[in-house]
């Protein structure tokens, strides 16, 4: 497929200006959000079927993984906009080494990020990683290779975990918590309700899906509608599409 000369221009423009690679086809003109708009076909500018993306988070304590004073990454999931979602969509992009991919597009930073925030409960965060890609990054339409001009392979792997950490590193679910008075203990329990105020009003008045596991908080899922593409796209904050499984008081304990 050819680019017109401005969406040529654009895209100098854009690496010019931000220094990364630029070659997912620009989406300049989408303003139309994932899951609010029945009118359009999936595209490299519009998420779908997966039109609600979530970023998803970790509080582990047994074992602890990740620093104390922060939660930790899980993932970014391209659900359908009725919370059902596809899963595992193209096998042959499962890749295995996302840590020799990283480090083979200059992503060093990124990837010692990962190491101290992006960690499996297991100890196995290469084998998390490759999941987490394999099972929902290959389900997110607008960084199919397709959608790349001059693809090289596995590029959209590189932008996809960047992509999520970025999303992560402005959702410090651990400073709106303690910012709202509710720190981690071992004595008290909280209302859930206030930990969903909390994280609502962090979340631009959305509100957040809040998992528990034997009744102590331990996930917590951002859910946003994007315009554009899944990597320069615009994401907008919206309700949580599933129910939580917390009861009505929750522990929230330290790692
Ligand atoms: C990662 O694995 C894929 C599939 O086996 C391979 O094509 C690619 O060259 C590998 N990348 C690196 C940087 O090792």
């Amino acid at each position: 497929m050819s680019l017109s000369r401005s969406a040529l221009l654009g895209l100098a423009t854009t690496s010019l200006m931000t220094g990364v690679s630029a070659q997912l086809k620009t989406c300049s003109n989408s303003n139309v959000f994932s899951c609010q708009s029945s009118s359009h076909v999936p595209s490299c500018c519009f998420n779908y079927p997966g039109g609600a993306l979530l970023q998803t988070q970790f509080w582990d304590t047994n074992p602890s993984t990740g620093p104390s004073d922060s939660w930790t990454i899980h993932g970014l999931w391209p659900d359908n906009c009725d919370g059902s979602y596809q899963s595992s969509c193209d096998p042959s992009r499962a890749y295995t080494n996302i840590s020799d991919i990283l480090l083979s597009q200059g992503r060093d930073d990124l990837l010692s990020y990962m190491q101290n925030y992006w960690v499996d409960i297991n100890g196995d965060n290469e084998n998390f990683w490759a999941h987490e890609w394999g099972r929902h990054g290959t389900c997110i339409n607008t960084i199919d290779p397709s959608c790349y001009s001059n693809y090289s392979p596995q590029e959209e792997v590189g932008e996809f975990f960047q992509k999520v950490v970025d999303l992560f590193k402005g959702l410090d679910t651990y400073k709106a918590l303690a910012d709202a008075g509710i720190t981690p203990d071992d004595s008290q329990t909280y209302a859930l309700s206030d930990i969903q105020a909390a994280l609502t009003s962090f979340h631009g008045g959305a509100s957040v899906h809040l998992g528990c596991s034997s009744g102590k908080l331990n996930q917590v899922w951002y859910f946003f509608n994007v315009a554009g593409n899944a990597i320069d796209g615009k994401y907008e904050a919206v309700d949580t599409l599933t129910k939580s499984n917390c009861p009505s008081n929750v522990r929230y304990v330290p790692k």
